[in-house]
């Protein structure tokens, strides 16, 4: 995804490194397809879920969920990776192993090997799992991407896709985004990138809430979104798009906040904390669904406290929310995460333990919200 000349790759475009820094105030900027990884097998780690002061022992007391997102490739060639990660979460989200790319690589074979691995680490740990993204502009595999279909072929693709995955997953699942970063960037209406808005139109939205309610209509139905946590233009046009949608009868659950945010640059708390309260007055349940907080690269102990008060406010205004039962960080060691590569290696150690897997300022400020 790192261009020449400070041009990368970002949703699939080439952006200048100014308006990436630009946009990556709150956004939650996408890559390209992450690598195949071969198989691993047990996926116990024989560490007891929650020790006594862990986090998610803390937020169990508090009825939070505290998740992270998990990468198969990190946990084979790491042990200390899925010790932490049953030790410190209740929640766990695939990275990338439950986007279209993933499942269905093969046009019509569905391919569950790697996203079960997950749902085996999960089952072990006794960890609630949220699973993203059933339709989105990214991460699709070669047979869609850069395609228009047909209008009905491209509505049957979809179907076929949310129907099969919703059943094979079916009772297992405590959130679906069914739909992530729907809404433009640049302006009023929806993001066209991507082959399901130019193939179906604009009713593609309604469609796959639709299907995805069918599927099974006891699953929690979430919209997932980036660079809208506080009060904002995009904000706002999201929650008049969503309650439009809610009037309409479409069947949508919870709003989800993708909370990519840089310590130096994220939304006031009082402003976080009315936005999610005028999603939940509309009915909806709020989760934070991919928070990190980036640092300069070359952060020294000034900058770690800053990203700790971060961690420490958005955990803080989840639990007095009305409604905002989940927080899922993307990820939880500087080891394995997004930040660097979608930065351009401008912005690093976005997560609560070092490379060394050495807790940082921001777990204790997570702890200190929590007790
Ligand atoms: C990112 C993953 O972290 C990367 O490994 C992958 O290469 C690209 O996708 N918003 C989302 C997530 O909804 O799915 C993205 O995840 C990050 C931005």
């Amino acid at each position: 995804m790192a261009g020449k000349g400070g041009a990368m790759s970002v949703h699939g475009r080439r952006v200048s490194r100014r308006d990436f820094l630009k946009a990556a105030g709150t956004a939650g900027l996408a890559s390209a397809g992450a690598a195949a990884l071969p198989s691993c097998g047990g996926l116990t780690t024989g560490v007891r879920a929650g020790a006594a002061d862990s986090l998610r022992r803390l937020a169990a007391k508090k009825g939070l969920v505290i998740g992270s997102a998990f990468s198969p490739a990190a946990f084979r060639k790491d042990p200390q990776y899925g010790e932490i990660l049953a030790r410190e979460f209740n929640g766990l989200v695939a990275e990338n192993a439950m986007k279209l790319e993933a499942l269905q690589r093969v046009r019509g074979q569905f391919d569950f090997g790697r996203a079960e691995e997950i749902m085996g680490f999960a089952r072990a740990h006794d960890m609630k799992v949220r699973a993203v993204p059933l339709v989105w502009h990214e991460a699709l595999p070669d047979w869609a991407r850069g395609r228009t279909f047909p209008r009905q072929e491209a509505l049957d693709i979809l179907r076929e896709h949310i129907i099969t995955v919703m059943r094979h997953f079916r009772g297992r699942i405590f959130a679906w985004d069914v739909l992530n970063e729907a809404l433009s960037d640049k302006g009023p209406g929806l993001r066209e990138e991507g082959p399901w808005f130019h193939s179906i139109g604009p009713d593609y939205v309604e469609r796959v809430y639709h299907m995805a309610h069918e599927a099974d209509p006891d699953a929690a139905l979430f919209y997932n979104e980036f660079g809208m946590d506080g009060m904002s233009d995009k904000a706002d046009r999201c929650y008049r798009w969503i309650k439009d949608l809610l009037a309409r009868g479409v069947p949508i659950h919870g709003l989800g906040l993708q909370y990519h945010v840089q310590a130096d640059a994220h939304p006031a708390a009082a402003d976080v904390a009315r936005n999610i309260r005028r999603f939940n007055d509309l009915g909806l349940t709020v989760h934070i669904t991919e928070l990190d907080v980036w640092l300069k690269k070359g952060a020294g102990p000034a900058d770690f406290e800053r990203q700790a008060a971060v961690y420490r406010e958005i955990f803080e205004t989840a639990l007095a929310a009305p409604k905002c039962p989940a927080v899922f960080l993307w990820g939880f060691t500087d080891r394995y995460s997004w930040v660097p590569g979608i930065s351009n290696g401008t912005y690093d150690q976005g997560l609560i333990f070092d490379r060394e897997y050495r807790p940082k300022p921001a777990y204790e400020a997570i702890a200190a919200a929590l007790r």
